[in-house]
């Protein structure tokens, strides 16, 4: 519908204009719809003239006919709540313009012109946190995905490529720093105040966008690309936030130097500068030479961050500079492509990781985060290939699917190529496509060519949603053995059928007697079924499958508990140790709450846990840190992923009825541990870290074990926590359990960091995340505490997405924990749409749920679903999580 600038009643046709808005849907859109945009626009000139109430923008955009495009007679630019105050073409004021749905269309009838728009935006108002808006009382951007066409008239598509030149104007005492993408080129004063101009040389899409202006700090540094260019570092922070900056500049430098070693990317500005806000709505984002990064993925000193919150630092300023070749330097031609530049960064940033913290317990960690998120996505109402095919809100395939899984699909091309020939790939796709928009195909050619791998039938894991189950045999008669593998892909909306992918495999056969195997292979399984045979197998040897998780599957296999042991004892793969550990335990539970289990039987397979356990807490060849992986069960929502449907509440009491098993069949072990452990220096090396990690782990099975002797142990180590890590470690344990402690570590705890926001984050979430029996109702006390608001992301994530994992709280059988999620949604979505929709995909579980369970899921999934004006994000979450 064409809505004129002035809107006049229609005339003469009283039922229109009495007719009630028809609520409609909002459109789906679709990969396979994809047409260049009509237009180029080879340079933009921003102005803005900055207030926290009114900012005002005139955005000067040079446009010239796209030889790829149609000859349009006219030019449609995106806008989101924008009204143009003038719009000019050539220098002449124009009056013919049009709104069309949010979008600004001018007549242009040439070959090129220039096109003067002036909006006004008010930045305090922006409760979204899309667009520009105030933090505060700075000014920030967040234009990914779709968040520039606030701020100004724009084509906001990731394939329109512009130089831009930005002028910022304000009050000194406000905004003393003010700071855009690329480099400065002119400063002074003038009647509004000060002012400042900065040049980006390098093409960019508008999603890349980025201002920030404000009173802020920086620290800085310098790095010496490997060419020998100086580039000039800060990271800019408040004042008072200043001194928790140092891991994040060494993380910075340390991923500059990595990327020139690794990938063969080199920095390409004279300066590098990040800014902290702590109103955002995700981690970070890369905007060229100017990332704006959650405070979360900046700050840390050892009092107020986790050893856990340090390494989430490091990965994710690795992860944003990355982008600057991954994502910035090639961008995605169309949304669609997401994963061209996310799983590929991913993967930089988890390759870098492992190098910076050691290669096995890394992966661990990503692993146990793809199965215990992206298993779940991928097993759900909002399955999606890494290559989504239609949308209606961008910002809902930020997924753990697009990141995670998508990261994995490179990391196996990357295992059957090797990393020799990886690089030669990668250095082919930056070079083919370096200052283009590239789409995954381009990837992948760039994959075949440079890395000389055949890559027809690999495309499927771009297409094919679903976690693909390779069922896992082997027979043993003479001498031989025999190795059967079978894959089957699931269905998922809108894939009922599947063609088999290729599956790379690292695999092993150890020999029993003497512990050691004769090599391990590669085998790709690339059709439904695949068998392969090894002769000089007296005995039957132990199969180590799928090391070091090369292929994102879910294996299935009867395996004997104690071959499992063997391998938590023998492989010589770390994370084919851990993964046996996992299958053991995984196996165990499943039986258990199936009920399958005879007392004799359940007992019999607790000691085979509990002797695999002994062995990890007693091994002195282990370091402590991969002890700590060895000894975490496996989550919860990973347990559940075994059943077609799952009952939380029977799956909690026997996971936790296993842990205080344990906890008591090896509290001496376990007592030992943590005393050795305590013993530890509070530093920052790897065997004090490993040490703080084993200490609450040991704590974890204690208190399940002896809640009571636990307890005092737990206050002990909060009391003598010269870490965040040691005290978050031991309040966490305490959280869960009833008694005095917990309430005095808790006043403590907030009295101790009162104003600190991001550790005040933690009190919630500690709470929020609780087994404690009473969570539901210390959530909805804490709903209420003067410090709890639904304008702050981080303050609403540790609260309620905390809250989301708990069994007794959230899957309460009553219902009530499902109804305070959606309530949440409800109150959310008017405030802060796109952090609003994050909430639904743990209501879309419902058919996975036993039958009363779901039904109660279901029905706050439908009263989500009739409230009216719904914002696009939760509408097509809550619509896709029903259909
Ligand atoms: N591109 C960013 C990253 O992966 C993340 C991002 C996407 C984002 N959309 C956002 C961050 C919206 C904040 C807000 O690094
Ligand atoms: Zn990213």
């Amino acid at each position: 519908m064409d809505i004129a600038r002035t809107p006049s009643t229609p005339d003469g046709n009283p039922e229109m204009a009495d007719a009630p808005p028809t609520p409609k849907e909002p459109p789906l859109i679709r990969r396979e719809d994809y047409r260049p945009f009509d237009w180029l626009v080879p340079k933009t000139h921003l102005d803005f003239a900055l207030g926290l109430e009114t900012t005002r923008v005139t955005a000067t955009l040079k446009v010239e006919r796209n030889p790829a495009g149609l000859p349009t007679p006219e030019i449609r630019l995106d806008g989101d709540g924008l009204t143009p105050l003038e719009v000019a073409v050539d220098g002449q004021v124009l009056n013919s313009w049009t709104l069309d749905d949010g979008k600004l269309v001018v007549p242009l009838s040439g070959e090129a012109h220039e096109i003067r728009m002036v909006t006004e935006i008010s930045p305090a108002a922006n409760s979204q946190l899309m667009g520009l808006y105030a933090s505060n009382g700075m000014l920030c951007t967040q234009c990914e995905a779709e968040g520039f066409r606030r701020i100004t008239f724009f084509p906001d598509r990731p394939d329109v490529l512009s130089t831009y030149t930005v002028r910022m104007s304000g009050d000194p005492e406000a905004f003393p720093v003010l700071l855009s993408n690329g480099n400065p080129v002119a400063s002074g004063e003038d009647a509004g105040g000060h002012w400042a101009e900065w040049h980006d040389p390098w093409p960019k899409p508008s999603y890349l966008f980025a201002l920030v202006a404000g009173d802020l700090v920086a620290r800085k540094d310098r790095f010496t690309t490997i060419t020998g260019r100086e580039v000039d570092l800060a990271i800019w922070v408040r004042a008072e936030d200043l001194d928790r900056t140092g891991h994040a500049m060494e993380s910075l430098k340390h991923s500059m130097k990595w990327d020139e070693e690794v990938f063969g990317r080199e920095y390409d500005l004279d300066q590098f500068n990040i800014v902290a806000v702590g109103d955002f709505n995700m981690g970070a984002m890369e905007n060229k030479g100017l990332n704006v990064f959650n405070t979360k993925y900046v700050l840390a000193d050892a009092e107020t961050a986790t050893d856990g919150d340090y390494d989430g630092i490091e990965g994710v300023i690795a992860h944003e500079y990355f982008h600057n070749w991954s994502g910035n330097r090639v961008t995605c031609r169309d949304w669609f492509q997401l994963s061209l530049k996310e799983g590929f960064t991913v993967l930089r940033d988890q390759l870098f990781s492992q190098d910076m913290r050691g290669e096995a317990v890394k992966r661990i960690e990503d692993v146990r985060l793809l199965r215990s998120v992206q298993f779940p996505e991928d097993s759900g109402p909002l399955a999606h290939p890494i290559r989504p095919d239609s949308f209606r809100e961008i910002g809902n395939f930020y997924t753990s699917t697009v990141y995670n899984k998508g990261a994995e699909v490179i990391r196996m091309m990357r295992t059957m190529a090797g990393p020799e020939r990886f690089r030669q790939g990668t250095d082919l796709y930056f070079e083919r496509h370096d200052g283009e928009a590239a789409t995954c195909e381009d990837f992948i050619r760039a994959m075949e060519d440079g890395a000389g791998l055949d890559l027809a039938q690999f495309r499927l894991w771009y297409s094919q949603a679903g976690t693909p189950k390779v069922e896992v045999s082997l027979e043993h008669e003479g001498d031989t053995a025999t190795l059967t593998l079978r894959q089957t892909v699931p269905p998922t909306p809108d894939q009922p059928d599947k063609q088999p992918m290729p599956i790379p495999l690292r695999l092993a056969l150890f020999d029993r007697a003497t512990g050691t195997h004769r090599g391990e292979e590669l085998v790709v399984l690339d059709q439904v079924e695949s068998v392969v045979r090894y002769g000089g197998f007296a005995e039957r040897p132990v199969l180590s499958i799928n090391r070091g998780f090369s292929a994102p599957v879910a294996i299935e296999r009867s395996i004997d508990p104690e071959e499992l042991v063997f391998l938590a004892k023998h492989d010589d793969d770390a994370f084919a140790r851990y993964e046996a550990m996992q299958e053991l335990i995984v196996g165990h539970l499943v039986t258990t709450v199936g009920g399958g289990l005879s007392d004799a039987a359940r007992s019999e397979a607790r000691g085979a846990i509990g002797e695999a356990l002994r062995a990890v807490v007693t091994d002195d060849r282990l370091d402590d840190s991969m002890r700590g992986e060895l000894m975490m069960l496996p989550a919860q929502s990973y347990i559940s992923e075994q059943f077609l449907v799952a009952d939380p509440g029977a799956i909690h009491a026997e996971r936790e009825a296993l842990k205080a098993w344990l906890g008591q069949t090896l509290e001496a072990e376990l007592t030992a541990l943590h005393r050795r452990a305590s013993g530890q220096s509070s530093g920052m090396d790897p065997a004090a870290r490993g040490a703080r990690k084993v200490k609450t782990q040991a704590l974890v099975f204690l208190a399940a074990g002896n809640p009571q002797a636990a307890a005092t142990l737990a206050a002990a180590q909060y009391d003598a926590a010269e870490t965040m890590t040691d005290r978050q470690g031991a309040l966490m344990v305490l959280t869960g359990l009833p008694g005095p402690e917990r309430t005095h570590k808790l006043i403590d705890f907030y009295n101790r960091f009162q104003g600190d926001a991001l550790v005040i984050d933690k009190w919630f979430s500690l709470q929020a995340g609780s087994l404690h029996p009473n969570v539901i109702e210390h959530v909805k006390a804490l709903a209420g505490h003067p410090d709890f608001t639904l304008k702050n992301p981080n303050r609403v994530r540790s609260l309620y997405m905390a809250f989301t994992g708990t069994p007794l709280g959230f899957h309460a059988e009553s219902g009530e924990g499902y109804r305070m999620i959606a309530d949440l949604i409800l109150a959310l979505d008017p405030i802060n749409p796109s952090t609003a929709a994050r909430f639904v995909p743990p209501l879309g579980r419902w058919r996975r749920l036993e039958p009363k369970r779901a039904a109660l899921m279901r029905a706050e999934l439908e009263r989500i679903g009739a409230q009216p004006g719904l914002s696009r994000d939760t509408f097509e979450q809550v619509t896709r999580s029903l259909g």
